[in-house]
């Protein structure tokens, strides 16, 4: 069988294998990432180098993660995974729901570059869950609250994500946006909830995406935030100090929309900038969007990565995305076999608006130096 094969059956496995799981039918999970993980093996045998690390890598994540689900139904596994407030209903957001399974679609190597935050998360985050003892031997500290901040589009959710599938703990997941606008009313009960549930496990991490949403500045007018945010400080107040074993993790876009009070020492003390991606990030991050993607022989990689000052991660993921479509027309219009070239990555470059601008990045430094 060709790589091709291979390459073809893994993705449709892996993208009915997640499917699955988030509808909560785990024995099909289980028997799609299985399969999955097979074709990924498969492979990895005919890959070298790095490559063939990586795909091993990520398919014995997957494997483990099939073996963790249930061959057969029970009536009890409910749904988990992703933010709780899909239907808004205040009966449904009982805590099991807040809880995310920990899909190993990510892992902490997926994520380009970043090395200096890795390295902090690593410290902060992993390790303190990981090695309770050696933790408490120096008094590093643990718990406590860290704050992701940086322009859009550059893996702040993803390292989230990829942390939820790497830390020993049990992962909280909600996006701030939907506990206002999906709970209006109910959004403080849903917080203390939150907290409640998270204090049950003697490891946890509460991840509040969009952490702007719920700490935005006081003051305005909106009854919502002035009752939701007192409430928020002090969940979070009550939390500390008596509770090591409990990781806020925040991630924002707008920093500078958050109340101070938020991002005072116990609560969201100690804030990490996540940038925009550097040469060799973008290059892996090029890589990885056309990875198994046929390319012109004199396709140059390193030049492509060069031309794209500017691109945020997901705008390099857009980018690529795109160009794809060139030779996929050409393709099936001709019904001969094509391959993307270099000219075809520059010309879609051309027709990209990048999505975040230079004023946007020195609104950024300006803050980090704050
Ligand atoms: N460092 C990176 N390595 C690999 N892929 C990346 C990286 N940064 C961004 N991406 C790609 O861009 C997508 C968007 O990234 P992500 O959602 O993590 O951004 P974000 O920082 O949370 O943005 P926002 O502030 O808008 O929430 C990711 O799903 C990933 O495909
Ligand atoms: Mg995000």
């Amino acid at each position: 069988m060709s790589d091709q094969f291979y390459l073809d059956n893994f993705r449709r496995y892996y993208r009915r294998g997640l499917k699955a799981h988030r509808k909560g039918e785990l024995p099909l999970a289980r028997m799609s990432l299985l399969k999955a993980a097979e074709m990924l093996y498969k492979l990895a045998a005919s890959s070298t180098g790095e490559l063939r690390t990586v795909r091993k890598q990520k398919a014995r994540r997957l494997l483990e993660l099939a073996r963790s689900l249930p061959v057969e139904s029970e009536n009890n596994t409910a749904p988990s995974g992703g933010a709780a407030a899909r239907t808004g209903d205040a009966e449904e957001t009982d805590s099991k729901k807040w809880i995310m399974t920990a899909l190993p679609d990510v892992s902490m190597d997926d994520v380009a570059g970043l090395d200096d935050v890795k390295d902090v998360i690593r410290r902060r985050v992993i390790y303190p869950f990981r090695h309770p003892e050696v933790t408490e031997k120096y008094r590093k500290k643990s718990g406590g609250g860290v704050l992701l901040y940086g322009p859009p589009g550059n893996g702040k959710t993803m390292i989230a994500r990829a942390i939820a599938a790497e830390v020993d703990a049990t992962f909280f997941s909600v996006k701030c946006s939907d506990i206002i606008s999906k709970w209006v009313g109910d959004a403080e009960r849903n917080l203390q909830k939150l907290f409640e549930a998270a204090q049950e496990h003697p490891r946890a991490v509460i991840f509040m995406d969009e952490t702007e949403a719920i700490v935005a500045k006081r003051g305005g007018d909106s009854t919502v935030m002035n009752r939701v945010i007192p409430e928020f400080l002090s969940q979070v107040d009550g939390v500390q100090g008596r509770h090591g074993g409990l990781l806020l993790l925040g991630a924002t876009n707008r920093p500078w929309d958050m109340d101070e009070a938020a991002l005072r020492t116990g609560r969201f003390g100690e804030l990490i900038y996540v940038p925009m991606p550097d040469l060799p990030a973008r290059r892996k991050i090029i890589a990885m969007n056309l990875d198994g993607i046929p390319l012109s022989e004199n396709f140059d990689l390193d030049d492509v990565a060069a031309r794209t000052e500017g691109f945020t991660g997901a705008d390099l993921e857009g980018l690529c995305e795109r160009a794809k479509d060139a030779p996929y027309e050409r393709e099936i219009v001709t019904g001969e076999e094509q391959c993307l070239t270099q000219g075809d990555v520059v010309t879609t470059m051309k027709n990209t608006r990048l999505s975040v601008r230079e004023k946007m990045l020195e609104k950024y430094e300006k803050f980090e130096q704050q």
